[in-house]
C-alpha cells in the first residue's frame, strides 16, 4: 500500500482478508493457531513469516492489521501493538535500557510516564536527568557519553508546550543516543515524527486512535531492526500484547482518524480564537494561537495545532470548578481525544499527586482546565463554554 496516500492507507492498509472475502476486517479472536503437520509447527517456531502466527502474545492477524496500518500512517518500517499506552512507553524504555545507562527526559510528563522514568528506572540502576523540554541548551548540557536515550512528549500535558523534535534529535544523536517520542497529544495525523528525527514513537491508542472511548491500546513504532529484534522480544516475553478485539476496534477507528483529528483540530482553533480577550480567562493556551510561546515551531512542525486547549481561569480553583459544573454538553472526565468533548481540572485529578511546587514549575495552576475538543457542532460547544463562563 505504500504507493497510496495516507487517507487510502488508513482505509485499506494492512488488510488481511480471509478465504470468505469479508468486506470489513475480521476479528480473529483466537490465542492459538494450528499446524498441518508436526514439521510445519517445527518450521514456524524456527522462523515465522509475516502471516504465520504462533500465539497471540507474539502476534495475531487482527493485531497485525492494526500494526501494519498505523506503521503506514507513521511512515515507520514496523510497529508492535500493546495493551495500553503505558505498556508501549514501558516497553520502549525497558527493552533497551540496562543498569548503568543514563537517560535524559523532559520534565513535563504524563504522571505514569514520570513514574516509570523517575521511580522505576532508577530502581534498576538507570540514571535520569530531567530538563526543561523547550530549552535546547538544557538538552545539550544534559548529554553524556553514556547517555543511552532521551524521552519526551512532543506536546506536553496539560500546558501544551511544543518541543522542537528535529533540534532535540540532533543533540541526542550527537552522543549516539536514541530519541523516544510519546506523540499522543500531537497525533500521527499532524506530525511526521520519525522524519523529524525521532528513532522510536509511542502512542496511547486509547486517545485519538480509538477516539470513541471504548478500548485501551498502545503501539510502538520504529525501524524493523528495533521493533522486531529488541522491542518484540521484550513484549513477547513480558506479555503486554493488545487483545484481538481491541485491535479490531482500533483498526476500524483508523479508517476515520484523519477525518476526526482534522475536524476536532479545526473546532479547537475556532474555540481558542473565540475565547481570547475574556476577562475571566487569564490565558488561553493553544499552539495554533499567535500568543503561544512555540507558535512558529508548531506551525513548522505540525500540520494542525491539535485537539486540546487549556484555559487558565483568573478566579483559581473556585472559578474552575464553577465553570466545569455549569457545562452542559462538555463532560467532566480525565480522558481526552474523544468524539465527546471532555473537560479536566488537572490540579485536582490527573496531576493531583504532584507537589504544589512541581505543579507550579510545570505551569499547572489551580485555575487551569484542559479542554479536549470533540466532534460536536462547534457553535454548540462555544455556546456551552460561554454560558458556563457567565
Ligand atoms: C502522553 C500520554 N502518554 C501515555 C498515556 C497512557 O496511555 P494509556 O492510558 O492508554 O495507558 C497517556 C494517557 O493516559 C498520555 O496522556
Amino acid at each position: 500500500m505504500t504507493k497510496y496516500k495516507t487517507k487510502t492507507n488508513l482505509v485499506h492498509g494492512g488488510t488481511r482478508r480471509s478465504q470468505y472475502g469479508e468486506l470489513s476486517e475480521a476479528i480473529f479472536l483466537t490465542q492459538g493457531f494450528v499446524y498441518e503437520t508436526a514439521e510445519a509447527a517445527e518450521e514456524r517456531f524456527i522462523e515465522s513469516g509475516p502471516d504465520e502466527f504462533i500465539y497471540a502474545r507474539y502476534g495475531n492477524p487482527t493485531v497485525a492489521m492494526f500494526e501494519d496500518r498505523i506503521a503506514l500512517l507513521e511512515g515507520a518500517e514496523a510497529a508492535f501493538a500493546t495493551a495500553s499506552g503505558m505498556a508501549a512507553v514501558n516497553a520502549a524504555l525497558f527493552c533497551q535500557l540496562k543498569s548503568g545507562d543514563h537517560i535524559v527526559a523532559a520534565k513535563a510528563l504524563f504522571g505514569s510516564c514520570l513514574y516509570i522514568i523517575e521511580t522505576l528506572l532508577p530502581q534498576f540502576g538507570v540514571e535520569v536527568t530531567f530538563v526543561d523540554g523547550v530549552n535546547l541548551e538544557e538538552w545539550q548540557a544534559a548529554m553524556r557519553p553514556d547517555t543511552k536515550l532521551a524521552f519526551l512528549e512532543a506536546m506536553s500535558n496539560p500546558t501544551l508546550e511544543v518541543i522542537d523534535i528535529a533540534a532535540v534529535a540532533k543533540i541526542v544523536h550527537s552522543v549516539g543516543a536514541q530519541l523516544v517520542v510519546d506523540n499522543v497529544f500531537v497525533t500521527p495525523v499532524f506530525q511526521r515524527t520519525l522524519e523529524l528525527g525521532a528513532d522510536v514513537v509511542v502512542y496511547s491508542a486509547t486517545k485519538h486512535i480509538d477516539g470513541q472511548g471504548r478500548c485501551l491500546g498502545g503501539v510502538v513504532l520504529g525501524s524493523k531492526e528495533f521493533i522486531n529484534n529488541t522491542l518484540a522480544t521484550y513484549m513477547k516475553h513480558t506479555g503486554g500484547a493488545l487483545s484481538p478485539f481491541n485491535a479490531w476496534v482500533m483498526v476500524k477507528a483508523l479508517e476515520t482518524l484523519d477525518l476526526r483529528c482534522n475536524a476536532q483540530a479545526d473546532s479547537a482553533l475556532k474555540i481558542a480564537t473565540a475565547l481570547q480577550g475574556y476577562n475571566s480567562i487569564s490565558r488561553v493556551i493553544y499552539p495554533g494561537l499567535k500568543s503561544h510561546p512555540q507558535h512558529d515551531l508548531a506551525a513548522r512542525q505540525m500540520q494542525k495545532a491539535g485537539t486540546v486547549i487549556s484555559l487558565d481561569l483568573a478566579g483559581g480553583k473556585d472559578a474552575a470548578f464553577d465553570f466545569l459544573n455549569k457545562l452542559d454538553i462538555i463532560l467532566i472526565s480525565n480522558n481526552l481525544a474523544d468524539a465527546k468533548s471532555i473537560i479536566t481540572h488537572p490540579a485536582t485529578t490527573t496531576h493531583q499527586r504532584l507537589t504544589p511546587e512541581q505543579r507550579e514549575s510545570l505551569g499547572i495552576s489551580d485555575g487551569l482546565v484542559r479542554l479536549s475538543v470533540g466532534l460536536e457542532d462547534v457553535d454548540d460547544l462555544l455556546f456551552d463554554i460561554k454560558n458556563a463562563l457567565l
